[in-house]
């Protein structure tokens, strides 16, 4: 750690790591496990930029207690996973499966018996295939069907889990899923988008309610949004408005009936007849928050562009800036989204549920994964966030995005996030600089 002043976090703020089920579980096939809408989408060719899928991924399935070893040794107060839909419950509806239940079982425990707390994320993308034929997100029915989901998870391990996250990111599960096509289920169409974009919120809403009534302890029930503070690419007027208007539909979209019971009403114009709101919808969707998950990576430049389809706003990449693999790096940009969260809606708390930079990591001659610009990314945004806790954010904790090296989608396996890399072949896991740097973060509970 550098000689630099400790910049102090609250006592008790949670420091973590992020991970989802298909990403690094692997196992696809294995334990009564049928296909997710991710299964389908790989084996679709051109789909994966390396051709890859998840299939085995960090093979985490057979591999969990070595990682929650690692978490345990980097002493991390918190992990945040998501539950795999299609190996707990695998036609989505109907028959639990029992083996699947077992490993979070098994997993929560390891967990607990080391201080980790779990954080759980109900769904991470992997939507069991056989309720995409039935429509999936397009369906209303999958919402009710999500909360039943919800509570067989809850009753089971409830009793141990106390944090619940239903959604992650339900802007990328309807955008890239059913208007950019470059997600499972690979829809391009602007009228499924907001459909899903409905559904997805009312199945929040419902499971809410179902987590509340299975879980067992005192628990508390968020949901993680991908936000990102919108800046328009010039002061020209029709630039301000495409922003405004592409902050409306990455931001306001999901924040507003989240938290103030309404979608935005600059919107209804451009899209209010395509969301399929029925009665007592809104008020469900609204159904009281313990908490807002922020993933924070980047901000959004945004010039209006005519050439362009109403919803195809032109985003711009600044010259001048410093660029990652996948996005502009600009870390000022997690204080301004936390004090935007903060100012207008008011949260009781805000956990940042992902940070992170994609680094093409490699081990060099001694073993060691030199990924100090990592460091630097991960020391740059906590410094942002903390001046956000000094000016009053309710940010109480930080989960890093990854704790693996593991399957980035799109991207497959050509993008590394992990504070941990993972080489494919053997699986041997290695522990980078910014591993052992954010366990120092940890235990001085402070970046310097
Ligand atoms: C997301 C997802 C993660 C990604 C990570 C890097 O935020 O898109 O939650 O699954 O892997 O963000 O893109």
């Amino acid at each position: 750690m550098s000689d630099q002043p400790l910049l102090r976090f609250p006592d008790g703020f949670v420091w973590g790591t992020a991970t989802s089920a298909y990403q690094i579980e692997g196992a696809w096939d294995e334990d009564g496990r049928k296909p997710s809408i991710w299964d389908t989408f790989c084996r679709q060719p051109g789909r994966i930029r390396d051709g890859s899928s998840g299939d085995v991924a960090a093979d985490h399935y057979h591999r969990w207690a070595e990682d929650v070893a690692l978490m345990a040794s980097l002493g991390l107060k918190a992990y945040r996973f998501s539950v795999a839909w299609p190996r707990v419950i695998p036609d989505g509806s109907g028959a639990v499966n029992p083996a699947g239940l077992d490993f979070y079982d098994r997993l929560v425990d390891a967990l607990l018996e080391r201080g980790i707390e779990p954080f759980v994320t109900l769904y991470h993308w992997d939507l069991p295939q056989t309720l995409q034929e039935r429509g999936g997100w397009l369906n209303r029915d999958t919402a009710r069907v999500f909360a039943d989901y919800a509570h067989v998870v809850a009753a089971r391990l409830g009793d141990r889990v106390r944090t619940w996250i239903t959604h992650n990111e339900p802007w990328v599960t309807a955008f890239v899923g059913y208007f950019l096509g470059e997600h499972a289920p690979g829809m391009q169409d602007p009228l499924a988008t907001f459909r899903a974009t409905h559904h997805l919120l009312l199945s929040h809403g419902y499971a809410v309610e179902a987590l509340r009534a299975a879980a067992h302890l005192p628990l508390r029930v968020g949901i993680t949004l991908n936000l990102s503070p919108v800046h328009p690419a010039s002061d020209a007027e029709a630039d301000r408005q495409a922003a405004d208007r592409f902050d409306g539909l990455l931001n306001r979209l999901f924040l507003d009936p989240l938290l103030k019971g309404s979608y935005p009403q600059d919107l209804q114009p451009l899209i209010g007849s395509l969301l399929p709101v029925e009665p007592g919808d809104l008020e469900r969707i609204a159904a009281s928050l313990d908490f807002v998950g922020v993933n924070y990576y980047t901000r959004t430049v945004i010039r209006h562009d005519p050439a362009l389809p109403v919803l195809e706003l032109g985003q711009v990449q600044p010259a001048g800036s410093e660029y990652s693999q996948m996005w502009e790096i600009y870390p000022a940009g997690m204080y301004e989204l936390l004090m935007r969260v903060w100012r207008d809606y008011r949260p009781a708390d805000i956990f940042i549920t992902e940070n992170g930079i994609p680094v093409p990591d490699g081990l060099d001659f001694d073993g060691r994964v030199r990924d100090g610009r990592r460091i630097t990314y991960l020391r740059d945004h906590l410094i942002q966030a903390h001046r956000a806790i000094q000016d009053g954010a309710p940010v109480r904790g930080y989960f890093h995005w990854s704790l693996l090296d593991n399957f980035e989608w799109a991207y497959g396996y050509t993008m590394r996030f992990g504070l941990i890399y993972v080489d494919y072949a053997t699986q041997k896991r290695t522990v980078k600089d910014s591993g052992h740097w954010y366990a120092a973060v940890v235990r001085e509970n402070g970046v310097r």
